[in-house]
């Protein structure tokens, strides 16, 4: 079968998609049920509608786009990812895996390839945690890896819930039904840009995923003690934000003391109040996300940040409150996705190249009901959440290419 990728309209759609931003170009911005995510999602729908796909979308806002195979009663083969997109990010992230995915089973249908068992596109909502605090709510939820009782506590900064938001963006029905049933899938495949420098070392264009890192995210409130930045002498202090800083200072030590290069920490929100120069900082709210492959060994620096916050706050006599947003498990690729996606590289004269994802992905949850693999494309320089994040068409047309091709392999086994 000869699988041809139009690289041009798949560009094109990917530049389109750039456009729905609340950014100045090329930085993109498009979070969950904003007006610009809205549009993403109508463009996105129409594309799969104009492919003949039978397109359904769930409470929380997922999309699945169904080519209905010749045996439609078996499990289906999904592939998919996300369109969401963290304040200043790239046109990349998560986009690949939509417009890929649908342009790699338009190249199916164009070579005249007949699924047996169904192929179904996913755009899920919400992979960035941008604006309810915790990465892939849709994937979560339709996973069963979050309860709809959990995720209705959900709110975003100006204290709209998450049913309130998703009401008005237009999605209905219960969060409930989000789960999907067991069996649902046979097999998941995601195409996603590396958003990391290994594949660009090696000059390689695509690299198969051999397992997803394990991430968590922690919410700290530090209460201390306000004052006049002129009149409070250092000894009566109670600086809840030198207690953060602290704090931090002391989640970048941890996760260096476990020697492994593989674990990282971050802590990538910090608010201050009241937040004036001649005010001593009361209340600081840090958000800290922690990862690492090996699963263990993020839980222990999960507690080494735990008792720096003991004995932070007794020194400073500050206030605090934890809240653990996540905290799962790392995801291995299933043996018959990454059969397909190494065999299909071999069939597109490309050398498998396994790799570790160290960012999280739908697919990490997607892993709880069925076989994923994932493929990822090169990107330059390895920068991503970034607006100069890059991947050519012609590699972003190479990992469609094996895609389209492992699809259907998986789509013809029993
Ligand atoms: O943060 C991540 O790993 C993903 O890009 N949301
Ligand atoms: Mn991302
Ligand atoms: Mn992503």
């Amino acid at each position: 079968m000869q699988i041809t990728i139009d690289s041009g309209q798949l560009y094109g759609e990917l530049d389109k998609l750039a456009s729905f931003t609340d950014a100045p170009p090329p930085a993109v911005t498009r979070v969950v049920f904003s007006t610009v995510d809205l549009a993403a999602r109508a463009y996105i729908r129409e594309l799969c509608r104009a492919a003949n796909l039978i397109v359904r979308v769930d409470a929380v806002g997922n999309l699945f786009a169904r080519w209905v195979g010749s045996e439609p009663g078996l499990a289906a083969i999904g592939t998919g990812s996300h369109t969401d997109a963290i304040p200043f990010a790239g046109a990349y992230d998560g986009t690949v895996g939509v417009l890929g995915g649908l342009e790699a089973i338009r190249a199916l249908q164009r070579a005249g390839f007949q699924p047996r068992r169904s192929i179904e596109l996913l755009m899920f909502t919400s992979e960035e945690p941008t604006r309810f605090g915790i990465g892939c709510l849709g994937s979560r939820l339709l996973s069963g890896g979050l309860q709809a009782g959990r995720a209705k506590t959900l709110t975003d900064k100006e204290g709209q819930s998450l049913d309130q938001v998703r009401t008005a963006a237009g999605f209905s029905g219960t969060l409930d039904d989000v789960v999907l049933p067991k069996g649902y899938y046979e097999a998941f495949l995601e195409l996603h840009v590396e958003q990391g420098p290994v594949l660009e070392a090696r000059n390689i264009p695509v690299g198969v995923v051999t397992a997803i890192a394990a991430p968590a995210s922690l919410r700290i409130w530090l209460d201390g003690e306000g004052g006049h930045a002129g009149t409070v002498l250092m000894p009566q202090r109670h600086d809840a934000f030198l207690a953060a800083s602290e704090i931090s200072l002391a989640v970048e030590s941890a996760v260096k003391s476990t020697g492994a290069i593989d674990t990282v920490g971050t802590v990538g929100v910090c608010d201050i109040f009241p937040g004036a120069v001649n005010s001593i900082p009361s209340r600081v709210k840090i958000e800290i996300d922690v990862r690492d492959i090996d699963g263990t060994r993020r839980d222990a620096v999960l507690r080494a940040i735990d008792e720096a916050c003991g004995r932070v706050t007794e020194r400073r006599g500050v206030k605090l409150k934890k809240e653990v947003l996540n905290a799962d498990p790392p995801a291995q690729s299933g043996r018959r996705a990454l059969n397909a996606l190494n065999q299909s590289c071999e069939r597109c004269g490309i050398s498998p190249f396994p790799l570790p994802s160290r960012a999280y992905h739908d697919s990490l949850f997607m892993s709880r009901i069925t076989e994923v693999g994932m493929l990822f494309v090169r990107c330059r320089q390895g920068v991503s959440h970034r607006p100069d994040e890059y991947a050519s068409a012609d590699d972003i047309a190479t990992g469609t290419r094996v895609l389209a091709d492992a699809l259907a392999q998986l789509s013809l086994e029993s």
